[in-house]
Protein backbone atom coordinates (compact mmCIF):
# COMPACT_ATOMS: atom_id res chain seq x y z
CA UNK A 1 0.00 0.00 0.00
CA UNK A 2 2.95 2.39 0.61
CA UNK A 3 4.32 1.84 -3.13
CA UNK A 4 3.27 5.48 -4.36
CA UNK A 5 5.20 7.42 -1.84
CA UNK A 6 7.57 9.57 -2.07
CA UNK A 7 10.84 9.50 0.07
CA UNK A 8 9.94 12.05 2.12
CA UNK A 9 6.46 10.90 2.47
CA UNK A 10 7.72 7.56 3.51
CA UNK A 11 9.67 9.86 6.08
CA UNK A 12 6.95 10.90 7.17
CA UNK A 13 5.14 7.56 7.71
CA UNK A 14 8.01 6.31 9.32
CA UNK A 15 8.52 9.62 12.06
CA UNK A 16 5.59 9.55 14.70
CA UNK A 17 6.82 13.00 14.85
CA UNK A 18 6.17 13.92 11.57
CA UNK A 19 2.85 12.38 10.33
CA UNK A 20 1.09 15.50 11.88
CA UNK A 21 2.54 17.33 9.33
CA UNK A 22 1.41 15.12 6.49
CA UNK A 23 -2.27 15.45 7.73
CA UNK A 24 -1.81 18.86 6.95
CA UNK A 25 -0.61 17.95 3.73
CA UNK A 26 -3.04 15.67 2.87
CA UNK A 27 -5.60 18.26 4.08
CA UNK A 28 -4.56 20.83 2.04
CA UNK A 29 -4.75 18.66 -1.05
CA UNK A 30 -8.44 18.78 0.13
CA UNK A 31 -9.10 22.29 0.22
CA UNK A 32 -9.22 22.16 4.07
CA UNK A 33 -7.97 24.97 5.89
CA UNK A 34 -5.71 23.65 8.92
CA UNK A 35 -3.51 25.10 11.74
CA UNK A 36 -0.11 24.01 11.36
CA UNK A 37 1.21 21.43 13.80
CA UNK A 38 3.99 23.63 15.35
CA UNK A 39 2.08 22.88 19.03
CA UNK A 40 1.64 19.24 18.53
CA UNK A 41 4.50 18.51 21.20
CA UNK A 42 3.37 21.00 23.50
CA UNK A 43 -0.11 19.65 23.72
CA UNK A 44 1.28 16.51 24.06
CA UNK A 45 3.20 17.89 27.64
CA UNK A 46 0.24 19.42 28.39
CA UNK A 47 -1.82 16.28 28.44
CA UNK A 48 0.21 14.58 31.30
CA UNK A 49 -1.27 12.17 32.85
CA UNK A 50 -0.64 10.76 36.49
CA UNK A 51 -2.78 7.78 36.78
CA UNK A 52 -1.05 6.96 40.57
CA UNK A 53 -3.14 9.71 42.23
CA UNK A 54 -5.59 8.21 44.33
CA UNK A 55 -8.55 9.94 45.94
CA UNK A 56 -9.62 9.12 49.64
CA UNK A 57 -12.67 7.05 49.49
CA UNK A 58 -13.42 7.88 53.34
CA UNK A 59 -15.07 10.36 54.72
CA UNK A 60 -18.65 11.49 56.26
CA UNK A 61 -19.37 11.68 52.43
CA UNK A 62 -18.96 9.40 49.72
CA UNK A 63 -15.73 10.23 46.99
CA UNK A 64 -17.39 11.40 43.78
CA UNK A 65 -20.01 13.88 44.52
CA UNK A 66 -18.08 17.34 44.71
CA UNK A 67 -14.48 15.76 43.86
CA UNK A 68 -12.86 17.50 41.01
CA UNK A 69 -14.27 16.60 37.46
CA UNK A 70 -12.70 13.20 35.44
CA UNK A 71 -12.29 12.69 31.94
CA UNK A 72 -14.46 9.50 32.06
CA UNK A 73 -17.42 7.66 33.68
CA UNK A 74 -19.50 4.80 33.60
CA UNK A 75 -23.39 5.40 35.19
CA UNK A 76 -24.60 1.46 35.88
CA UNK A 77 -28.37 0.69 37.49
CA UNK A 78 -28.39 -2.76 39.28
CA UNK A 79 -31.53 -4.61 40.60
CA UNK A 80 -30.98 -6.23 43.70
CA UNK A 81 -31.02 -10.05 43.21
CA UNK A 82 -30.51 -10.45 47.50
CA UNK A 83 -33.35 -12.08 49.11
CA UNK A 84 -33.16 -10.94 52.85
CA UNK A 85 -31.57 -8.48 54.78
CA UNK A 86 -28.63 -9.85 56.01
CA UNK A 87 -27.49 -10.69 52.33
CA UNK A 88 -27.95 -6.86 51.81
CA UNK A 89 -25.77 -6.14 54.33
CA UNK A 90 -23.19 -8.64 52.64
CA UNK A 91 -23.52 -7.46 49.65
CA UNK A 92 -22.79 -3.21 51.00
CA UNK A 93 -20.22 -4.83 52.75
CA UNK A 94 -18.40 -6.28 49.21
CA UNK A 95 -19.37 -3.28 47.78
CA UNK A 96 -17.38 -1.04 50.21
CA UNK A 97 -14.49 -3.76 50.17
CA UNK A 98 -14.14 -3.25 46.54
CA UNK A 99 -14.20 0.61 46.68
CA UNK A 100 -11.17 0.37 49.50
CA UNK A 101 -9.43 -1.95 47.42
CA UNK A 102 -10.15 0.03 43.57
CA UNK A 103 -9.48 3.51 44.73
CA UNK A 104 -6.23 2.72 46.28
CA UNK A 105 -2.68 1.62 44.67
CA UNK A 106 -2.40 -2.01 44.67
CA UNK A 107 0.24 -4.62 43.62
CA UNK A 108 -1.97 -7.21 41.57
CA UNK A 109 -1.59 -10.63 42.47
CA UNK A 110 -0.98 -13.07 39.92
CA UNK A 111 -2.78 -16.55 39.86
CA UNK A 112 -0.77 -18.95 38.99
CA UNK A 113 -3.50 -22.05 39.25
CA UNK A 114 -4.24 -22.40 35.74
CA UNK A 115 -7.39 -24.23 37.19
CA UNK A 116 -8.95 -21.27 39.10
CA UNK A 117 -9.91 -17.92 36.89
CA UNK A 118 -7.55 -15.57 37.17
CA UNK A 119 -8.61 -13.55 40.23
CA UNK A 120 -8.85 -10.18 38.30
CA UNK A 121 -9.21 -9.10 34.56
CA UNK A 122 -5.37 -8.34 33.75
CA UNK A 123 -6.44 -5.67 31.95
CA UNK A 124 -4.80 -2.98 33.63
CA UNK A 125 -0.88 -5.46 33.78
CA UNK A 126 0.65 -5.94 36.82
CA UNK A 127 -0.65 -2.60 38.86
CA UNK A 128 -3.67 -0.89 39.60
CA UNK A 129 -2.93 2.53 39.27
CA UNK A 130 -6.17 5.00 40.43
CA UNK A 131 -6.09 7.09 38.19
CA UNK A 132 -8.27 9.27 40.90
CA UNK A 133 -10.93 6.47 40.61
CA UNK A 134 -14.19 7.07 42.04
CA UNK A 135 -16.88 5.11 43.23
CA UNK A 136 -20.57 6.53 44.68
CA UNK A 137 -23.02 4.29 45.60
CA UNK A 138 -26.62 5.29 45.84
CA UNK A 139 -29.67 3.68 45.99
CA UNK A 140 -33.10 3.64 44.44
CA UNK A 141 -36.63 4.25 45.77
CA UNK A 142 -37.57 0.63 44.74
CA UNK A 143 -34.81 -0.76 47.68
CA UNK A 144 -37.92 0.26 50.55
CA UNK A 145 -40.17 -1.77 49.44
CA UNK A 146 -41.37 -4.82 51.40
CA UNK A 147 -38.44 -7.12 50.34
CA UNK A 148 -36.13 -5.51 53.36
CA UNK A 149 -38.30 -4.49 55.61
CA UNK A 150 -36.89 -0.73 55.08
CA UNK A 151 -39.83 1.12 53.99
CA UNK A 152 -40.12 3.08 57.62
CA UNK A 153 -36.44 4.25 57.16
CA UNK A 154 -36.82 6.04 53.51
CA UNK A 155 -35.56 9.43 52.67
CA UNK A 156 -37.99 11.39 52.90
CA UNK A 157 -37.43 12.81 49.57
CA UNK A 158 -37.13 9.90 47.53
CA UNK A 159 -39.84 8.96 45.03
CA UNK A 160 -39.34 7.37 41.63
CA UNK A 161 -38.62 9.48 39.21
CA UNK A 162 -41.51 11.00 37.45
CA UNK A 163 -42.31 11.52 33.20
CA UNK A 164 -41.75 15.07 32.86
CA UNK A 165 -43.55 17.27 29.67
CA UNK A 166 -40.97 16.64 27.33
CA UNK A 167 -40.00 13.26 27.91
CA UNK A 168 -39.84 9.68 26.34
CA UNK A 169 -38.93 7.84 28.86
CA UNK A 170 -37.98 4.24 27.76
CA UNK A 171 -38.26 1.96 30.78
CA UNK A 172 -35.01 -0.17 29.88
CA UNK A 173 -33.05 2.79 30.90
CA UNK A 174 -34.80 3.90 33.77
CA UNK A 175 -34.54 3.53 37.75
CA UNK A 176 -33.24 -0.03 39.24
CA UNK A 177 -32.59 -0.59 42.90
CA UNK A 178 -28.93 0.78 42.95
CA UNK A 179 -26.91 3.16 41.04
CA UNK A 180 -22.78 3.24 40.82
CA UNK A 181 -21.06 6.09 39.76
CA UNK A 182 -17.65 5.16 38.54
CA UNK A 183 -15.51 8.19 37.59
CA UNK A 184 -11.51 8.37 36.68
CA UNK A 185 -9.30 9.42 33.91
CA UNK A 186 -9.15 6.84 31.48
CA UNK A 187 -11.85 4.73 30.44
CA UNK A 188 -9.62 1.53 31.03
CA UNK A 189 -9.84 2.34 34.63
CA UNK A 190 -13.98 3.07 34.90
CA UNK A 191 -13.97 -0.71 32.88
CA UNK A 192 -11.64 -2.24 35.22
CA UNK A 193 -13.46 -0.47 38.59
CA UNK A 194 -16.69 -1.83 36.98
CA UNK A 195 -15.98 -5.30 35.73
CA UNK A 196 -14.35 -6.03 39.26
CA UNK A 197 -17.54 -4.81 40.82
CA UNK A 198 -19.59 -6.83 39.04
CA UNK A 199 -17.35 -10.17 39.49
CA UNK A 200 -17.38 -9.93 42.93
CA UNK A 201 -21.14 -8.66 43.20
CA UNK A 202 -22.95 -11.11 41.10
CA UNK A 203 -25.15 -13.49 43.17
CA UNK A 204 -26.78 -10.34 44.99
CA UNK A 205 -27.33 -7.52 42.16
CA UNK A 206 -27.54 -7.35 38.02
CA UNK A 207 -26.77 -4.72 36.15
CA UNK A 208 -30.23 -3.56 34.30
CA UNK A 209 -28.79 -0.45 32.25
CA UNK A 210 -25.23 1.44 32.02
CA UNK A 211 -23.65 4.26 29.98
CA UNK A 212 -20.16 5.73 29.66
CA UNK A 213 -19.43 9.87 29.80
CA UNK A 214 -17.10 11.50 29.31
CA UNK A 215 -15.66 15.05 29.53
CA UNK A 216 -13.40 16.26 26.90
CA UNK A 217 -9.79 15.12 27.13
CA UNK A 218 -8.16 18.59 26.13
CA UNK A 219 -8.19 22.09 27.58
CA UNK A 220 -10.06 23.81 25.13
CA UNK A 221 -9.63 27.53 24.31
CA UNK A 222 -7.49 27.67 27.70
CA UNK A 223 -10.79 27.32 29.61
CA UNK A 224 -11.47 24.97 32.63
CA UNK A 225 -14.53 24.15 32.06
CA UNK A 226 -16.25 21.50 30.27
CA UNK A 227 -17.72 22.08 26.65
CA UNK A 228 -20.63 19.97 26.16
CA UNK A 229 -21.60 18.95 22.67
CA UNK A 230 -23.98 21.52 21.90
CA UNK A 231 -20.45 23.45 21.80
CA UNK A 232 -21.24 25.17 25.27
CA UNK A 233 -19.24 25.60 28.35
CA UNK A 234 -21.33 23.57 30.64
CA UNK A 235 -21.02 23.93 34.82
CA UNK A 236 -19.68 27.82 34.88
CA UNK A 237 -22.92 28.49 37.36
CA UNK A 238 -21.99 25.83 39.48
CA UNK A 239 -21.18 26.52 43.09
CA UNK A 240 -17.60 25.92 43.69
CA UNK A 241 -17.05 22.57 44.77
CA UNK A 242 -14.28 23.81 47.41
CA UNK A 243 -16.65 26.34 49.14
CA UNK A 244 -17.54 23.42 51.88
CA UNK A 245 -20.35 25.75 53.69
CA UNK A 246 -22.36 26.10 49.99
CA UNK A 247 -21.66 22.43 49.96
CA UNK A 248 -23.73 22.08 53.07
CA UNK A 249 -26.49 24.49 52.14
CA UNK A 250 -26.91 22.51 48.62
CA UNK A 251 -25.97 19.12 48.62
CA UNK A 252 -25.01 17.18 51.68
CA UNK A 253 -27.90 16.31 53.81
CA UNK A 254 -27.37 17.60 57.12
CA UNK A 255 -29.53 18.14 60.60
CA UNK A 256 -31.66 21.31 59.08
CA UNK A 257 -32.85 18.64 56.56
CA UNK A 258 -35.30 16.73 58.73
CA UNK A 259 -34.36 13.26 57.29
CA UNK A 260 -34.13 9.88 59.23
CA UNK A 261 -30.72 10.06 61.04
CA UNK A 262 -28.93 7.09 59.06
CA UNK A 263 -28.93 9.89 55.87
CA UNK A 264 -26.35 12.52 57.40
CA UNK A 265 -23.58 13.03 55.04
CA UNK A 266 -25.86 11.34 52.39
CA UNK A 267 -26.79 13.36 49.25
CA UNK A 268 -29.49 13.30 46.67
CA UNK A 269 -28.55 12.02 43.02
CA UNK A 270 -30.90 13.02 39.87
CA UNK A 271 -29.80 11.13 36.94
CA UNK A 272 -31.56 12.13 33.39
CA UNK A 273 -29.97 10.79 30.47
CA UNK A 274 -31.09 13.39 27.72
CA UNK A 275 -30.60 12.87 24.09
CA UNK A 276 -29.99 15.74 21.32
CA UNK A 277 -30.90 16.30 18.51
CA UNK A 278 -27.04 17.11 17.24
CA UNK A 279 -28.07 17.33 13.05
CA UNK A 280 -30.84 19.86 13.85
CA UNK A 281 -28.51 21.59 16.17
CA UNK A 282 -26.01 22.17 13.52
CA UNK A 283 -28.26 23.60 11.09
CA UNK A 284 -29.49 26.39 13.74
CA UNK A 285 -27.76 29.83 13.48
CA UNK A 286 -25.51 30.65 16.20
CA UNK A 287 -27.80 33.57 17.08
CA UNK A 288 -30.98 31.23 17.96
CA UNK A 289 -28.40 29.05 19.88
CA UNK A 290 -26.75 31.90 22.02
CA UNK A 291 -30.02 33.15 22.85
CA UNK A 292 -31.34 29.48 23.76
CA UNK A 293 -28.67 29.40 26.06
CA UNK A 294 -28.38 32.88 27.04
CA UNK A 295 -24.68 32.88 26.93
CA UNK A 296 -22.17 32.95 24.35
CA UNK A 297 -21.18 30.10 22.47
CA UNK A 298 -17.46 30.67 22.46
CA UNK A 299 -16.71 32.45 25.67
CA UNK A 300 -19.54 31.09 27.98
CA UNK A 301 -20.28 34.74 28.95
CA UNK A 302 -23.78 35.83 29.60
CA UNK A 303 -25.49 37.57 26.49
CA UNK A 304 -24.15 41.18 26.45
CA UNK A 305 -21.28 40.36 28.61
CA UNK A 306 -17.47 39.61 27.86
CA UNK A 307 -16.21 37.04 30.15
CA UNK A 308 -17.28 33.52 31.17
CA UNK A 309 -17.63 34.31 35.28
CA UNK A 310 -18.91 38.25 34.54
CA UNK A 311 -22.13 38.62 36.29
CA UNK A 312 -25.52 38.33 34.13
CA UNK A 313 -26.88 41.34 36.11
CA UNK A 314 -30.32 40.38 35.10
CA UNK A 315 -32.00 42.82 37.88
CA UNK A 316 -30.39 45.27 34.77
CA UNK A 317 -32.47 43.44 32.67
CA UNK A 318 -36.02 43.51 33.67
CA UNK A 319 -38.10 42.86 30.19
CA UNK A 320 -35.56 39.97 29.31
CA UNK A 321 -34.50 42.14 26.05
CA UNK A 322 -30.10 40.50 26.65
CA UNK A 323 -30.77 37.34 28.34
CA UNK A 324 -34.41 36.01 27.10
CA UNK A 325 -36.51 34.90 29.92
CA UNK A 326 -37.30 31.73 28.24
CA UNK A 327 -33.01 30.71 27.61
CA UNK A 328 -32.31 28.41 29.82
CA UNK A 329 -30.33 30.01 32.19
CA UNK A 330 -32.57 32.63 33.18
CA UNK A 331 -35.44 29.61 33.68
CA UNK A 332 -32.79 27.27 35.23
CA UNK A 333 -31.90 29.89 37.92
CA UNK A 334 -33.45 33.19 37.41
CA UNK A 335 -31.74 34.83 40.46
CA UNK A 336 -34.65 35.99 42.30
CA UNK A 337 -33.94 34.60 45.37
CA UNK A 338 -37.45 35.45 47.12
CA UNK A 339 -38.66 33.09 44.34
CA UNK A 340 -36.64 30.69 42.88
CA UNK A 341 -32.72 29.51 43.50
CA UNK A 342 -31.44 26.34 42.08
CA UNK A 343 -30.23 24.34 44.62
CA UNK A 344 -28.44 21.68 43.42
CA UNK A 345 -24.84 20.98 42.31
CA UNK A 346 -24.66 19.78 38.60
CA UNK A 347 -21.63 16.85 37.50
CA UNK A 348 -22.75 16.07 34.29
CA UNK A 349 -20.66 13.95 31.09
CA UNK A 350 -21.34 13.75 27.20
CA UNK A 351 -22.42 10.43 25.99
CA UNK A 352 -22.10 8.81 22.67
CA UNK A 353 -23.83 5.77 22.00
CA UNK A 354 -24.79 4.64 18.26
CA UNK A 355 -26.78 5.62 15.31
CA UNK A 356 -30.82 6.05 15.91
CA UNK A 357 -32.84 4.18 14.02
CA UNK A 358 -33.97 7.23 12.27
CA UNK A 359 -30.19 7.45 10.92
CA UNK A 360 -29.48 10.35 13.76
CA UNK A 361 -26.38 10.14 16.00
CA UNK A 362 -27.24 9.20 19.81
CA UNK A 363 -25.48 11.73 21.62
CA UNK A 364 -26.58 14.03 24.33
CA UNK A 365 -26.15 14.56 28.21
CA UNK A 366 -26.00 12.31 31.43
CA UNK A 367 -26.95 15.12 33.40
CA UNK A 368 -26.57 14.49 37.00
CA UNK A 369 -26.94 16.78 39.47
CA UNK A 370 -26.93 16.30 43.36
CA UNK A 371 -28.68 18.12 45.85
CA UNK A 372 -29.66 17.53 49.76
CA UNK A 373 -33.89 18.08 48.92
CA UNK A 374 -34.99 16.75 45.51
CA UNK A 375 -38.35 18.77 45.50
CA UNK A 376 -35.73 21.98 45.50
CA UNK A 377 -33.01 20.97 44.04
CA UNK A 378 -33.49 18.50 40.97
CA UNK A 379 -37.47 19.06 40.41
CA UNK A 380 -38.04 22.59 40.72
CA UNK A 381 -35.14 23.40 38.60
CA UNK A 382 -36.71 21.06 35.87
CA UNK A 383 -40.36 22.20 36.60
CA UNK A 384 -38.87 25.83 35.63
CA UNK A 385 -37.42 24.56 32.63
CA UNK A 386 -40.52 22.77 31.03
CA UNK A 387 -41.38 24.41 28.12
CA UNK A 388 -38.40 26.11 27.41
CA UNK A 389 -36.92 26.14 23.59
CA UNK A 390 -34.02 24.10 24.09
CA UNK A 391 -36.74 21.44 24.37
CA UNK A 392 -36.18 21.30 20.43
CA UNK A 393 -33.54 20.26 20.68
CA UNK A 394 -33.34 17.67 23.28
CA UNK A 395 -35.20 14.40 24.28
CA UNK A 396 -35.26 12.53 28.41
CA UNK A 397 -35.14 9.16 27.76
CA UNK A 398 -33.60 7.54 31.24
CA UNK A 399 -32.23 7.80 34.17
CA UNK A 400 -34.05 7.83 37.85
CA UNK A 401 -33.63 9.40 41.76
CA UNK A 402 -31.67 7.71 43.95
CA UNK A 403 -29.76 8.34 47.15
CA UNK A 404 -26.25 8.77 47.62
CA UNK A 405 -25.12 6.49 51.14
CA UNK A 406 -22.76 8.71 53.66
CA UNK A 407 -19.38 7.70 53.42
CA UNK A 408 -17.40 5.01 55.02
CA UNK A 409 -15.77 6.24 58.04
CA UNK A 410 -15.25 5.12 61.75
CA UNK A 411 -18.63 4.56 63.06
CA UNK A 412 -20.24 3.38 59.67
CA UNK A 413 -17.37 1.20 58.52
CA UNK A 414 -19.35 0.18 55.52
CA UNK A 415 -21.98 1.71 52.90
CA UNK A 416 -25.40 1.53 54.19
CA UNK A 417 -24.39 0.10 57.96
CA UNK A 418 -26.61 3.18 59.55
CA UNK A 419 -29.13 1.91 57.25
CA UNK A 420 -29.28 -1.77 57.64
CA UNK A 421 -27.94 -1.81 61.33
CA UNK A 422 -30.19 0.89 62.94
C1 LIG B 1 -29.98 18.98 27.51
C2 LIG B 1 -29.67 19.19 28.69
C3 LIG B 1 -28.92 20.35 29.22
C4 LIG B 1 -27.91 21.08 28.67
C5 LIG B 1 -27.26 20.88 27.31
C6 LIG B 1 -27.56 22.10 29.62
C7 LIG B 1 -26.58 23.04 29.43
C8 LIG B 1 -26.40 24.13 30.23
C9 LIG B 1 -25.53 25.25 29.94
C10 LIG B 1 -24.66 25.37 28.69
C11 LIG B 1 -25.63 26.12 30.95
C12 LIG B 1 -24.94 27.47 31.06
C13 LIG B 1 -23.60 27.39 31.68
C14 LIG B 1 -23.62 26.94 33.11
O1 LIG B 1 -23.98 27.71 34.02
O2 LIG B 1 -23.30 25.80 33.35
C15 LIG B 1 -26.54 25.54 31.91
C16 LIG B 1 -26.88 26.11 33.11
C17 LIG B 1 -27.68 25.52 34.03
N1 LIG B 1 -28.42 24.38 33.88
FE1 LIG B 1 -28.43 23.20 32.27
N2 LIG B 1 -28.35 21.95 30.73
C18 LIG B 1 -29.20 20.90 30.51
C19 LIG B 1 -30.15 20.41 31.34
C20 LIG B 1 -30.38 20.90 32.59
C21 LIG B 1 -31.31 20.34 33.53
C22 LIG B 1 -32.16 19.09 33.29
C23 LIG B 1 -31.23 21.10 34.64
C24 LIG B 1 -31.96 20.93 35.95
C25 LIG B 1 -33.17 20.51 36.05
C26 LIG B 1 -30.27 22.15 34.41
C27 LIG B 1 -29.91 23.11 35.30
C28 LIG B 1 -29.06 24.14 35.05
C29 LIG B 1 -28.72 25.16 36.01
C30 LIG B 1 -29.20 25.26 37.44
C31 LIG B 1 -27.86 26.04 35.36
C32 LIG B 1 -27.18 27.27 35.98
C33 LIG B 1 -27.86 28.51 35.58
C34 LIG B 1 -27.09 29.69 36.12
O3 LIG B 1 -26.71 29.67 37.28
O4 LIG B 1 -26.90 30.63 35.34
N3 LIG B 1 -29.78 22.00 33.16
N4 LIG B 1 -27.00 24.34 31.45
Amino acid sequence: MQKNHTASQQDMLDNPQRRQGMKILLAGSLGITTLTASHSAGASEHCVHDYNQAVDYQGIHQAGVITPDTKEAIFVAFNITALQKNQLQQLFQIISQRIAYLTQPQKLSSNKNEQLPPPESGMLGQRLSPDSLTITIAIGHSLFDQRFGLADKKPKKLIPMPRFPNDRLQKQWCGGDLSIQLCANSRESVIYALRDIIRHTNKYMIPIWKIDGFLPARDIDNHTTAVNLFGFKDGTGNAANTDAAKMDELVWVTQTNNEPEWCLGGSYQAIRLIRFNLEFWDRTPLEDQENDFGRHKHSGAPMGMKHEMDDPQMNKDPHGDRILFDSHMRRAEPRIPERHVAKLRRRSFSYSLGVLPSGQLDMGLIFVAYQNDLKKGFIDTQNRLNGEPLERYIKPFGGGFYFVLPGINKENNYLGKKLIEA
